[in-house]
């Protein structure tokens, strides 16, 4: 929505201080004191993925910070291996593996930080921010209130459930979901006739 909002916008900004230029142009050649200064650039719309009321990010329990372990004993290690000293569990599924590594989101110095692709880095309260880099469409349905889950008020105060309160950052796509058999139905029995003398 902002999108399409800001093409016009900055347009009319700029036909707005060509106008100023020029009078600016006229006045000075006139000898008269110098036209006003051109008004201040408009501010480029908030980004969309401003401050947003949220929930505690989902962790397991007594894995955050994550400095507790990651401190300058535990110095990083930025070799793609297996791991088997710890999070031995997580198996990374998420687009293609030969170029899908851990530091790719976790930040490799600051380890209770995410990071963006740009290198700036996010705490775990704006891992949409991450998820909306790759998921763009996805991330403007999740701030429209269309994917996810928004609560609050229509006009007012509303808090998102994070992307990862849903999905798996590690794995991603929902398993399959194993249909369990119908529920049987109640015979019939013809104990009721021994009941009516
Ligand atoms: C696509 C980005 C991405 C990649 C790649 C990734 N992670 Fe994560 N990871 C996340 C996000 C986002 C969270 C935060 C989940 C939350 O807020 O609870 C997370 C959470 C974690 C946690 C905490 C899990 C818990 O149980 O609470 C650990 C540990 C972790 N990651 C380790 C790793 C390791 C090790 C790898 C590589 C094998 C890896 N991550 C790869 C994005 C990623
Ligand atoms: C209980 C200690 C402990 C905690 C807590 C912990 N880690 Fe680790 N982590 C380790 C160890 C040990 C390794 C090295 C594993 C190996 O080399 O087999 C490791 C490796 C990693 C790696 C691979 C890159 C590297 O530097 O070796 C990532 C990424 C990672 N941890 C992310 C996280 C995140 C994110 C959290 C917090 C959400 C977290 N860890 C919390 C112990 C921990
Ligand atoms: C570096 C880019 C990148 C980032 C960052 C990223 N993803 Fe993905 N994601 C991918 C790719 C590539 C696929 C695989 C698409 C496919 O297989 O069609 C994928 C697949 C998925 C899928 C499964 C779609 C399906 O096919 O069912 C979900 C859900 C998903 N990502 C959610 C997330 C979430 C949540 C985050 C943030 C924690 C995130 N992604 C961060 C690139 C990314
Ligand atoms: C309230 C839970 C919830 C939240 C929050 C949520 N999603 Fe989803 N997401 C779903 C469900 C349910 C599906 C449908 C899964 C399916 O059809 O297999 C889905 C599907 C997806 C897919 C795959 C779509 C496709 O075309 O196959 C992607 C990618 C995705 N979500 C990314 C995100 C991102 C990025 C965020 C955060 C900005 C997010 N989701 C937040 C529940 C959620």
């Amino acid at each position: 929505m902002n999108i399409s909002r800001r093409g016009p916008d900055r347009r009319g900004t700029l036909l707005l201080a060509a106008a100023f230029f020029f009078a600016g142009a006229v006045f000075s050649a006139g000898g008269a004191p110098a036209g006003p200064e051109p008004p201040p650039a408009a501010q480029p719309a908030p980004p969309a993925s401003g401050d947003l009321q949220v929930p505690a990010p989902p962790f397991s329990e007594g894995i955050y910070p994550c400095s507790q372990c990651h401190n300058k004993d535990l110095p990083v290690n930025r070799t793609r291996r297996k791991l088997e000293a710890a999070h031995d569990d997580i198996a990374l599924q998420h687009g293609p593996p030969e170029n899908r590594w851990c530091l790719d989101c976790h930040h490799a110095d600051r380890r209770d930080f995410l990071h963006l692709a740009n290198g700036e880095q996010i705490d775990f309260r704006h891992s949409y921010q991450l998820c909306g880099q790759c998921h763009g469409d996805k991330f403007r349905d999740w701030r429209a209130g269309v994917h996810g889950k928004r609560t609050g008020q229509w006009n007012g105060k509303k808090e998102y459930l994070l992307c990862v309160h849903c999905h798996n950052p590690h794995s991603p796509r929902f398993k399959p979901i194993e249909p369990l058999p119908p529920p049987q139905p109640p015979q019939r029995t013809n104990d009721w006739k021994g009941l009516i003398p």
